[in-house]
């Protein structure tokens, strides 16, 4: 349960939410593990980096690093630090390609992988401290149903759903959603569909999952944001760690994720969460 105190601290951190009404938060999910979302992540956040905006990414896949080592990076602290009360959020961002900046999970820690309310919080509240001048934030979510993954979707603005053609990937996918939706009252989901030959095939899978929200979750929406394409620059990158899109900047795979940050960067704020009752943080504190 939410405390008097803390309720009063969620509705603040809500209304400075409002206010910066220019910040974007991405929450980069999956159903199914090991589907690409923290290359796409790292090489989204790259790709629009570049494009001169201000990307912070937060490793929300508690307790188990992933982007800093994808990254090639050896950050000295993580947010276990700051929940801890020993860091704060501007203590521990580190410094990745093209200028972005990282807010690492730190490894092996199992008590990070179910963060209690009083934790949530403190991270958000930290989070919203350094959000100021940020024009995207992206969190790079665990895979599944765990409480983390339904937290840090339902305090995005937008949730991205990373899925492939395997169908366990897409029946995972599809019990993210209809527990995002029952428990947690979201409605919209944006796919990228990963690791595809062509952009028929992605359209040809994407069609299928709509069929089947469109069939069972009739007040859901989802759509189709983009895809990717399978391709062996990818595990080549990630044996170097570097992001793909800074080491192979015309393989194919760099390519789609470019059309994908285009498109991202392009969007307002207002034309994808128009409809949204979610702003910045709110969702995450009513849903409970
Ligand atoms: N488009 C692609 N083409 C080829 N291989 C890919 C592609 N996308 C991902 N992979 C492979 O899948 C592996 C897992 O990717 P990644 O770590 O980004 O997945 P994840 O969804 O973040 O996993 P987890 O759920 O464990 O966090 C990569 O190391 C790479 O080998
Ligand atoms: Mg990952």
């Amino acid at each position: 349960m939410v405390s008097g105190n803390q309720a009063t601290t969620l509705k603040n951190i809500a209304s400075n939410g409002m206010k910066s009404s220019s910040l974007r938060v991405l929450a980069v999910s999956s159903g199914k593990g090991g589907v690409g979302k923290t290359n796409i992540v790292a090489n989204l956040a790259y790709l629009i980096s570049k494009q001169n905006k201000k990307v912070l990414v937060v490793d929300a896949d508690l307790g188990l690093n992933n982007i800093d080592i994808l990254l090639g990076l050896y950050p000295k602290f993580h947010i276990g630090d700051v929940l801890s009360g020993e860091k704060t959020v501007q203590d521990i961002i580190i410094k990745g390609p093209a200028d972005i900046s990282l807010l690492p999970a730190g490894g092996g820690l199992q008590e990070l992988t179910q963060l209690d309310d009083e934790k949530k919080i403190l991270l958000m509240e930290e989070l919203d401290r350094v959000s100021d001048g940020y024009d995207f934030l992206i969190f790079d979510t665990g895979a599944g149903i765990s409480t983390n993954v339904t937290y840090f979707c339902s305090a995005a603005h937008e949730i991205l759903l990373v899925a492939t053609a395997e169908p366990t990937s897409l029946t995972d996918v599809y019990a993210l959603i209809k527990t995002l939706y029952i428990k947690h009252s979201q409605k919209y989901f944006r796919m990228i569909i990963n690791s595809v030959d062509s952009e028929r095939e992605a359209q040809l899978i994407f069609r299928n999952l709509a069929a089947v929200t469109d069939r069972f979750l009739p007040n859901v929406s989802i759509e189709y944001l983009g895809y990717i394409v399978s391709d062996s620059s990818v595990t080549k990158a990630v044996r170097q760690q570097k992001a793909f899109s800074e080491i192979y900047p015309y393989a194919k795979v760099t390519q789609c994720v470019k059309k994908l940050a285009q498109k991202m960067i392009a969007e307002k704020r207002s034309e994808v969460d128009e409809e949204q009752p979610s702003l910045f943080w709110r969702t995450a504190f009513t849903a409970r």
